[in-house]
């Protein structure tokens, strides 16, 4: 199959690793002349569900892949959407708390890490955007970021006629559409899994986990409630199940008057202030610096702030607010959470430095 070369030669994906499922539900009838996508979902990971009006096929991946690299989405050529989420950083912007656009303009958040997007409904920190194909053309648009028109774009995309012939195949009838420019990455950055850690391997008794890494999963999961003597982290009740987060939006005690009114922002409920998309706790090594600012260089210092430094404020979430402060763990146990975080990265993705 092409796209596999396609991988092979950029060499992120890991294709040919452990990755044991291949996914039944791919979404429904392909456009005619294009061949199915065989999606490969990774070891721990439930079969992503795709939508049935953009089912994943080689031609809209390749395209959706070509156009994240693309540097003519942004208004003066110079930034692609992996300029800010860079394929080996978990498609991160590590290293900066927040990004710099096109014009040395600095948002106001810090740049997600980006897999498993399949499984999620609402995108944005702040959950704005309810499908990856209507998150997409937002950064494009965006002043502070890629800043440029759809109408431009599609003006750039239609004088390569390389681009004309890829979306003409992609989607089985010519046209180059705001619309299918976000369908296609789309289609792309749902082929972005990872799972298949050292914790899913040894979930299926693949793996050991080392004393300190079993400490670290026995806090993970445990609850706190002094109450009924259970002294654990608590991290499970919202980073749990196989994404290692329920995507729900809360307020996990950073600020006590939030400058960001995260999820208040898109709802104007004032019961929504503070409240942050919870991200996944997978792949967290290559994606620092962490929380909706970039606030967290380290995982030593996300933990220690769950463990002391919860600040009170009228939405933070209940269970944080049980102990003033946070759930006070000793400096062992800090480090065996840590550990225990560190077990959650998938090996084999973005294993390479890519120059795209
Ligand atoms: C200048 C840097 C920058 C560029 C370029 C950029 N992004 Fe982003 N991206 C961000 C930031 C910052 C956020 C978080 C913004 C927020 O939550 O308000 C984000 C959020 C996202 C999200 C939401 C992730 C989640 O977990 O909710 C997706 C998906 C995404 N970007 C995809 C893209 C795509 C596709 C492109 C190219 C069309 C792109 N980005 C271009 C910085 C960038
Ligand atoms: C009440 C739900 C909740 C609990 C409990 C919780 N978290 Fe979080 N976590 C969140 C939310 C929400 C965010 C994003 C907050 C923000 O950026 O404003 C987050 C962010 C994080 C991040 C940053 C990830 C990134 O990509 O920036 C890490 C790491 C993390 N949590 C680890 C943990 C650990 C470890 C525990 C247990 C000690 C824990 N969390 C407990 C909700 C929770």
């Amino acid at each position: 199959m092409k796209l596999v070369h396609i991988y092979r030669g950029i060499g992120f994906l890991g294709i040919g690793a452990i990755w044991i499922a291949t996914a039944q539900n791919q979404g429904g009838n392909i456009p005619p002349g294009t061949t199915r996508y065989k999606l490969v979902v990774p070891v721990g990971l439930p079969t992503p569900p795709i939508a049935g009006d953009n089912p994943l096929t080689v031609e809209g991946v390749a395209l959706g892949q070509r156009l994240f690299f693309e540097k003519k989405l942004s208004g003066n050529n110079t930034q692609a959407c992996s300029t800010c989420h860079r394929p080996n950083a978990a498609f991160s912007d590590v290293g900066n708390a927040v990004s710099t656009g096109i014009t040395g303009a600095k948002g106001t958040r810090n740049a997600p890490a980006l897999f498993n997007l399949a499984y999620q409904h609402a995108f944005f920190w702040d959950g704005r955007s309810p499908s990856l194909r209507a998150q997409a053309l937002a950064p494009i648009q965006n002043p502070v970021e890629m800043n440029q028109t759809l109408t431009a774009t599609v003006q750039k995309l239609s004088a390569d006629s390389t681009y004309v012939s890829q979306f003409a195949k992609a989607f089985g009838s010519a046209g180059i559409t705001p619309a299918r420019i976000g369908l296609a990455l789309e289609q792309f950055e749902s082929t972005i899994l990872a799972g298949s850690s050292k914790f899913d391997l040894f979930q299926q008794g693949k793996a050991t986990l080392t004393a300190q890494e079993q400490r670290g999963l026995f806090l993970f999961r445990t609850p706190f409630n002094p109450r009924q003597n259970q002294f654990g982290a608590d991290c499970a009740r919202c980073h749990g199940g196989p994404l290692m987060s329920d995507f729900d939006f809360k307020n996990n005690g950073l600020d006590t008057q939030p400058k960001d009114l995260g999820l208040a922002d898109f709802t104007n409920r004032p019961g929504d202030i503070g409240k942050f998309k919870t991200p996944s706790v997978r792949n967290l090594s290559a994606s620092g610096p962490y929380m909706h600012d970039g606030r967290f260089q380290t995982l030593e210092q996300v933990v220690e702030h769950y463990s002391d430094g919860i600040l009170p404020s009228p939405t933070l979430d209940p269970g944080l607010a049980r102990e003033p402060g946070g759930v006070r763990l000793s400096p062992a146990d800090q480090a065996a959470l840590v550990a225990f975080l560190k077990t959650l990265v998938d090996p084999q993705f973005a294993p390479t430095v890519i120059r795209p």
